[in-house]
């Protein structure tokens, strides 16, 4: 078949393959996977048909017609798969800034009314076209650090109609450009202020009347279970009517306290389990035994909130958790979109390795998204998303520090301006 583009002279291919193909890295299997010195990678169309050493290449398939990237001697590896972002909201929280760096925590300033709520009223009141301006703009510098694949989250509406609206922004969003977006619905994201104090009521009034309308728009549901959000009794009631409406389950769960949300979720068979800054280590060998669910680790996020503790990451590998790892690109705990920073600080703080870190920011994070069949490795047959970065090492990737390391960014088999 006739190659359409064509990466050749790669100094490292990080393939990510050879694991096992029917669930995510964990143990030993997150660091075992291949890299091939001096190889191509030959696509047609949107598609990967051939990965080997140059030696191996087959001339014949390169015509006047196939675009041909010359690696010379760089890294090449998949596109990044941003798999937790609150990608969709109006407004931003600078002010908040001084008050955390006087002192202030992220629970006081939500419980003054402040933190989400202050980016939830900001979001109400803007128009349609303005939040997809910015979100179109955020897509625009992920794609720039080499994200191919973008999970989204609803969650600054807190209502009906404006919830429906996010979620409408980020799908249309991910039409107009060439990043893939994932949508997730987060519309359990605190209590909003017409719900005060009865969480139950807020949960029961989205699973009744929102959840149905999304059927076909949304991929997953979410909810933050934690003090001053929602407790892990409301969040199981939640979660299992949008497990029974036919929606993957995901959580945010384990960030400020441990409560017990994470071991609950994985048991409801949610595809991942996200933050556990505090997961205890009995919760994680219950979301380890179902082989299944990823520890998503969002290390910027105690950074960005002066906390010191973080995910105990090499402890969960070490349990055999599969972790993937992503920015969580939000207006409060991460106003930041450097997912090769998150790698870094996963590298420094949660202990991981550079090729741990690199399977969770593509394969394992592909997995959280539950597009692991199509995305997150160079593979015949997976989705042709790559990078050529301007290292010739995979070590420097957690190296240079704040660095993006992207020199082309490959979307569907076209390389992006
Ligand atoms: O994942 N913790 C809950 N939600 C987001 C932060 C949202 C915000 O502060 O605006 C998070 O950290
Ligand atoms: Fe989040």
């Amino acid at each position: 078949m006739a190659y359409s583009l064509l990466l050749r002279n790669c100094g490292q291919l990080l393939t990510l393959a050879g694991g096992p193909p029917d669930r995510p890295l964990t143990g030993a299997a997150l660091s075992d996977w291949r890299i091939l010195e001096n190889a191509f990678v030959a696509c047609a169309g949107p598609t990967i048909v051939a990965v080997g050493l140059m030696a191996e290449l087959d001339e014949t398939q390169v015509t006047a017609a196939t675009t041909v990237v010359d690696a010379a001697g760089q890294v090449v590896m998949p596109g990044l798969v941003e798999c937790h972002t609150h990608l969709v909201f109006a407004g931003n929280r600078a002010p908040e800034f001084q008050r955390k760096l006087q002192g202030e925590s992220y629970l006081d300033i939500l419980a003054s009314g402040g933190g989400i709520l202050s980016t939830v009223r900001a979001t109400r009141a803007a128009p349609e076209a303005g939040l997809l301006d910015n979100a179109l703009r955020h897509l625009h510098d992920f794609r720039r650090y080499g994200i191919t694949t973008l999970e989204a989250k609803s969650g600054y509406g807190l209502d009906r109609e404006t919830e429906l609206r996010l979620v409408r922004v980020a799908r249309e969003a991910g039409r107009r450009q060439p990043v893939r977006v994932v949508v997730t619905f987060l519309g359990a994201h605190v209590v909003p202020p017409e719900y005060r104090g009865r969480p139950a009521d807020y949960l029961d009034f989205l699973a009744a009347d929102v959840l149905p309308e999304l059927r076909g728009e949304a991929d997953f549901v979410d909810i933050f279970c934690e003090e001053g959000a929602f407790s892990v009794e409301d969040s199981r009631r939640y979660l299992e009517q949008a497990r029974a409406l036919g929606f993957g389950l995901k959580i945010h769960a384990e960030q400020l306290h441990d409560l017990g949300g994470c071991a609950m979720a994985a048991a409801l068979g949610a595809v991942s389990v996200d933050h556990c800054d505090y997961l205890n280590p009995a919760d994680a060998a219950r979301v380890a035994a179902t082989g299944r669910t990823v520890a998503v680790l969002l290390p910027l996020v105690p950074l960005f909130l002066r906390q010191e503790k973080y995910a105990p990451g090499r402890q969960l590998i070490d349990q055999g958790v599969p972790v993937a790892v992503s920015t969580d690109f939000n207006p409060g705990s991460c106003p930041g979109k450097n997912l090769w920073l998150a790698l870094s600080m996963a590298c420094l703080k949660m202990g991981l390795t550079p090729k741990e870190a690199i399977a969770a920011v593509t394969l394992n994070a592909a997995w959280a998204l539950s597009l692991a069949a199509e995305i997150g490795s160079v593979e015949v047959g997976k989705r042709a998303d790559l990078l050529v970065l301007d290292v010739r090492d995979y070590q420097e990737i957690p190296y240079w520090l704040g660095e993006n390391p992207v020199r082309d960014v490959v979307i569907g088999g076209r390389v992006c301006e």
